[in-house]
């Protein structure tokens, strides 16, 4: 396993769209997927996407802690989908909204280090796509999950949260969030 470098806002590995995963059981891909669960470890980070470590392929690992599942993100939604979310590893997800409605919520990025952003995004989502055994998982998704959800995957298709933000006078330094009484934001 090895801690990957991440790319930063400005490579172009962040703006193209990645290409699908051929085959998601091939030894390269096993490696990849141990050594991004490392470096977000590492980092520490929600959610990392292939190509933020420079790999221009369509796969997502995230894991939403139990703490932060709850926590709404403005966008008043509940029920299933809320709780702690264990690791999981998503090859060509697809994302279909459940519904037109969306929330500001801070996001922060670990390819845009230091800033964090109030960005809309859907609040129920339904999301489907491989696992390292090839197996589909598919689940519904709402709130903080959904967010994670809607950030990670932009990245396969070349797109930053910044570029999601309505207002820029919201893109801060994480260590000012609190005097917009915010608490943290998604990473
Ligand atoms: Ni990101």
């Amino acid at each position: 396993m090895a801690i990957l470098k991440i790319a930063r806002m400005g490579h172009p590995v962040l703006s193209r769209p990645a290409a699908p995963v051929e085959d998601p059981r091939a030894p390269a891909i096993r490696q990849l997927v141990a050594d991004m669960i490392e470096t977000m470890e590492d980092a520490p980070g929600t959610g990392l996407a292939a190509p933020q470590v420079h790999v221009p392929l369509r796969l997502v690992i995230f894991k939403v802690e139990g703490a932060r599942a709850g926590r709404e993100d403005g966008s008043g939604a509940e029920g299933a989908g809320n709780g702690a979310v264990p690791l999981t590893v998503l090859i060509n997800p697809e994302i279909e909204p459940l519904g037109e409605d969306q929330a500001l919520g801070w996001e922060a990025c670990l390819s845009v280090p230091e800033l964090a952003g109030e960005v809309p995004r859907y609040t129920a989502i339904r999301y489907r796509g491989l696992d390292p055994e090839g197996r589909t998982v598919e689940r519904e998704a709402r709130g903080f999950h959904a967010r994670v959800v809607q950030h990670e995957c932009d990245h396969l298709d070349g797109i930053l949260y910044p570029q999601r933000m309505l207002d820029l006078k919201k893109l801060v330094f994480a260590s000012e969030l609190r005097h917009l009484g915010a608490a943290e934001a998604a990473d």
